[in-house]
């Protein structure tokens, strides 16, 4: 009988391929890309279409059972992103870069899962019990009733866990389990993907969250979550920036609430910090407005949130100018660069742009376009916007603003942070608070004159 073919794996997106490459084409990673055990073919002869199975019952898609309750973890920032809570019977995962504070994040909210009285189980196939321990003394978590574990032998985990039947179980990390069924190495992506169902399948068959943290990894040593990704009903990231307190917890994934949900953290001595009014400490370090500066009034998830956008342009040595972007999208900055000086005549050929979103938030909305234009043109005339000003406001091709969602909820919390002006583009919903006064724009160009009197 001809041998099965050996098939080879990307171990950062799971994607398949027919021979070893340095560069995965579905994902673009480099040298991630492994070989994998064969997977046993049916027998020739034996077709699914052979033998007859079972007929399924059928039912309609009306329901008469009710919601089944969420359970709160106590951590409002997690509840929140979860979409109000832990659904029971469901499997999240949450990703994020080594070290970034994700078994702290979860050692918190299993203490104060575990003390709203509901039983949670923690296994940890990466630190000593005697490690965890002394954490959670630090963290003053020591007297919570959970109940802890250092395993990797998955078998031995799923024997426990049937028998404790945990309203939530946490396993840190999903890539150091190993399923004894399996004939590779802990970390692969066979590894990895087999762990994952078969927690995924417990938690269904027993009615318990399960809760599995995934390295991020760039090196494809070990496979990243991203593998599992479509196994989970909810997909978490853990992220933040070296160097910055603030830690995001974002949403990606949530088959019971909205995605792009985030909440905020702030790692402190003392474990992580919830924090309530992320637009107030993304703002705390602002003083008087500088040239480069504007403020963002955005939403994330289903809240405002108010950060500063930085740009700095200079004269650049180089041919080829430089374009670096921190915490937004850089083809975005590409495009808004390049319609600023299409439709409004301002170039910044020989000129060196660096952009930055204050405190280490990732900004995905196109509505901050506006504010990047504005950031940047403040930055190359040296001109600092007024003080108590915010700009949203997504630019099209043609140089026009398009109104964006939300209007309403990003005025009112301005408003609250103490800023008296918006600028907007031309024909938003507004519905803006008392005090709060609204320059409405047609198009970048009517901006540009109106801020800098000129174009
Ligand atoms: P950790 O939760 O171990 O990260 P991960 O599980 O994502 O790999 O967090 C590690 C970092 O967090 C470490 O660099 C120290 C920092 N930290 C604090 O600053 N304060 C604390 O109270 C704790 C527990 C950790
Ligand atoms: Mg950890």
């Amino acid at each position: 009988m001809a041998k099965a073919p050996t098939t080879f794996t990307c171990t950062a997106c799971g994607a398949a391929h027919q021979k070893w490459a340095g560069r995965c084409d579905a994902c673009g990673a480099w040298n991630t890309i492994r070989e994998e055990a064969p997977l046993s073919a049916a027998p020739a002869g034996k077709s699914l279409g052979a033998a007859r199975g079972r007929a399924l019952p059928l039912s309609d898609l009306s329901s008469t059972e009710p919601e089944p309750p969420r359970a709160a973890s106590g951590m409002a920032e997690l509840d929140r992103v979860l979409g109000g809570g832990l659904v029971p019977a469901s499997a999240i995962l949450v990703g994020g870069d080594p070290g970034i504070g994700k078994s702290t994040l979860l050692l918190q909210a299993a203490a104060s899962f575990a003390r709203t009285g509901l039983s949670c189980i923690y296994i940890s196939g990466e630190e000593a019990g005697a490690q965890i321990r002394m954490r959670a003394r630090r963290l003053g978590l020591a007297e919570a009733p959970v109940k802890l574990a250092t395993e990797t032998n998955l078998r031995d985990i799923l024997t426990t866990l049937d028998a404790e039947r945990p309203a939530l179980a946490i396993v840190d990390s999903i890539q150091t389990m190993w399923a004894d069924m399996v004939d590779s190495a802990p970390g692969s992506v066979a590894q990895v993907r087999a762990a994952a169902h078969e927690l995924t399948a417990f938690a269904k068959r027993r009615g318990s969250a399960v809760i599995l943290v995934g390295h991020v990894t760039k090196e494809g040593q070990i496979a990243g979550p991203r593998v599992v990704e479509h196994m989970v009903d909810t997909v978490l990231y853990f992220e933040g920036e070296r160097g910055h307190p603030f830690r995001i917890l974002r949403a990606v994934k949530n088959r019971f609430g909205p995605a792009d949900e985030i909440g905020v953290f702030e790692m402190t001595g003392a474990g992580l910090a919830e924090v309530t009014n992320p637009s107030a400490l993304f703002l705390s370090q602002r003083g008087e407005p500088a040239p480069g500066t504007a403020v963002f009034a955005g939403i994330e998830g289903t809240r405002p949130v108010l950060t500063e956008i930085q740009a700095l342009v200079a004269p650049s040595p180089l041919g080829t100018p430089r374009r670096t972007v921190v915490g937004l999208d850089a083809g975005r900055l590409s495009t808004t660069l390049a319609v600023l000086e299409a439709r409004c005549g301002i170039p910044f050929a020989g000129l060196d742009v660096f952009l930055n979103v204050a405190g280490g938030l990732r900004v995905t909305e196109p509505a901050a376009d506006l504010a990047v234009a504005a950031a940047l043109l403040s930055a190359r005339e040296d001109v600092a916007l007024p003080k108590d000003c915010v700009v949203f406001g997504e630019i099209s091709l043609s140089g026009a603003l398009r109104p964006v969602g939300q209007t309403e909820n990003r005025l009112k919390e301005a408003r609250k942070l103490g800023f008296s002006t918006a600028i907007a583009p031309a024909n938003s919903k507004l519905g803006a608070p008392t005090g709060m006064a609204v320059r409405q724009m047609p198009d970048l160009a009517a901006f540009v004159g109106d801020m800098f009197g000129a174009g």
